[in-house]
């Protein structure tokens, strides 16, 4: 008689004892298939894991037990099942309820075609996925692993959510905010170092008064806390011989990618649009600080986005279109459309327009003057990257100047406890580490 198979699918980012006991009890009903998720259907329901697709599965290639290992791209395992006609599938029993109770009932009923039979092993104790998570975010990351998480975000989710860190503190906002949506964790994928708010962080003006080193510095200082990518706001990049040297220092600190905008003189925000008196960069210039950048780069994951100002400036959608194919071609990896328009309808159209030529370089936006969009509308745009970028910052600047106004007004700061977190929360928020 041929031997069973056996159908076993894990995501397998921490393996633990939990994880063995299952294939062990696996192997002795047959041969073992592992349906390893994939990071699109892992990415469904949690955070990426800590590695990737291929890592993982030279792990679970090496388990004593398992005889092969396919990959599983939904959180449901019908299409594996119907391909694979397994005898059995086996699970730990703790998916009787919870978030996978559906899909335990849709394994029962494909199973059913064939007569298959779905075992359930009682779930170890003493193995909790939360510790493990803590216990993997105190060994941190590295500057690899870091840089490359971008991209698997990009190619695993449709949309990547960013938001402004400017300090540690912010940092650690980005890296911990989590809300529970349908039994499902919500989070940011990484985050934005602004120059707008590390600038007015620091008192300064977004003119790019605030050298690299400094802004290095803030960034070191996130980078320390944290292990969520990071993209970093190059503002004009400086001059193409200077730009090299950032892209080098940025890529060897683990930074996911640089965005450097089309402009040229004394920059400013570009929300103050035409009033800035800013100027934008010739196609041909911007190209080559583009090219000079990729040639500088040694690994495959760091991206260079441009950031194209046209909409900005007041120079039509057919300039942004220009200049996107002309980036593009001259080695960025994706484009930012920018603008300070109330509404989304000229991100959308030029959205529209670039997509019908091409349908893979990422997008990204800053929807700070629309944000009444939707990322549901953002994806329905093809619009694969959101920045929120500058609104934690914008949000702690208002409280902190009400308590210092109130502290002014009754000299004393009694009347302030309801705005200020405890001194005991405060004085634990960050522990010493010991
Ligand atoms: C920033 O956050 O510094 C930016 C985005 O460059 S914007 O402020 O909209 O120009
Ligand atoms: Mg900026």
């Amino acid at each position: 008689m041929s031997k069973k198979v056996v159908y076993v699918a894990m995501s397998a980012d921490l393996i633990h004892h939990g994880h063995l006991n299952i294939i062990q009890h696996a192997s002795n009903l047959g041969e073992v298939i592992i349906g390893l998720l994939t990071d699109n259907a892992i990415s469904a329901y949690k955070p990426l894991p800590y590695l990737n697709y291929e890592q993982r599965k030279t792990i679970v290639e090496n388990l004593k037990g398992v005889s092969k290992v396919i990959p599983q791209d939904t959180l449901d395992y019908t299409d594996n099942l119907k391909k694979i006609k397994p005898n059995f599938v086996v699970h730990g029993d703790d998916w009787v309820k919870g978030v996978q109770k559906d899909t335990r009932k849709q394994v029962i009923d494909t199973l059913k075609d064939w007569g298959g039979e779905l075992v359930e092993v009682p779930y170890t104790d003493g193995v909790s996925s939360t510790q493990y998570k803590e216990a993997q975010k105190k060994l941190g990351t590295t500057p690899d692993l870091r840089r490359a998480r971008l991209r698997r975000l990009l190619t695993s989710q449709s949309m990547v959510r960013i938001i402004e860190a400017h300090n540690g503190l912010t940092g650690l906002i980005v890296e911990n905010t989590e809300i529970i949506e349908n039994d499902y964790p919500v989070q940011f994928d990484g985050m934005w170092m602004s120059s707008l708010t590390d600038s007015t962080s620091r008192g300064k003006p977004d003119i790019e008064v605030v050298t690299t080193a400094e802004r290095v510095k803030t960034l070191e200082d996130i980078l320390e806390v944290t292990t969520k990518p990071i993209i970093y706001d190059g503002d004009s990049g400086g001059l193409a011989e200077h730009f090299v040297f950032t892209v080098k220092t940025l890529e060897r600190l683990g930074v996911s990618a640089i965005i450097i905008e089309d402009k040229v003189g004394l920059k400013k925000n570009s929300l103050f649009g035409t009033a800035g008196g800013q100027s934008q960069d010739t196609i041909k210039n911007f190209c080559n600080k583009i090219s000079a950048g990729k040639k500088a780069q040694v690994t495959s994951e760091f991206m260079i986005i441009a950031r194209i100002e046209s909409l900005i400036l007041e120079q039509g959608e057919e300039d942004a279109l220009k200049r996107a194919n002309a980036y593009i071609k001259a080695g960025a990896d994706g484009i930012l459309i920018h603008s300070k328009s109330k509404e989304f309808t000229e991100v959308k159209s030029f959205c529209e327009k670039f997509r019908k030529e091409d349908k893979d370089t990422p997008i990204v936006v800053v929807p700070s003057t629309y944000n009444h969009v939707t990322e549901q509308d953002l994806v329905e745009a093809s619009i694969n990257v959101v920045i929120y970028a500058n609104h934690l910052l914008r949000s702690a600047y208002p409280a902190m100047t009400k308590v210092a106004e109130q502290i002014l007004k009754d000299k004393s700061s009694k009347n302030t406890n309801d705005q200020c977190m405890p001194i005991k929360e405060i004085i634990t928020l960050i522990p010493s580490g010991d």
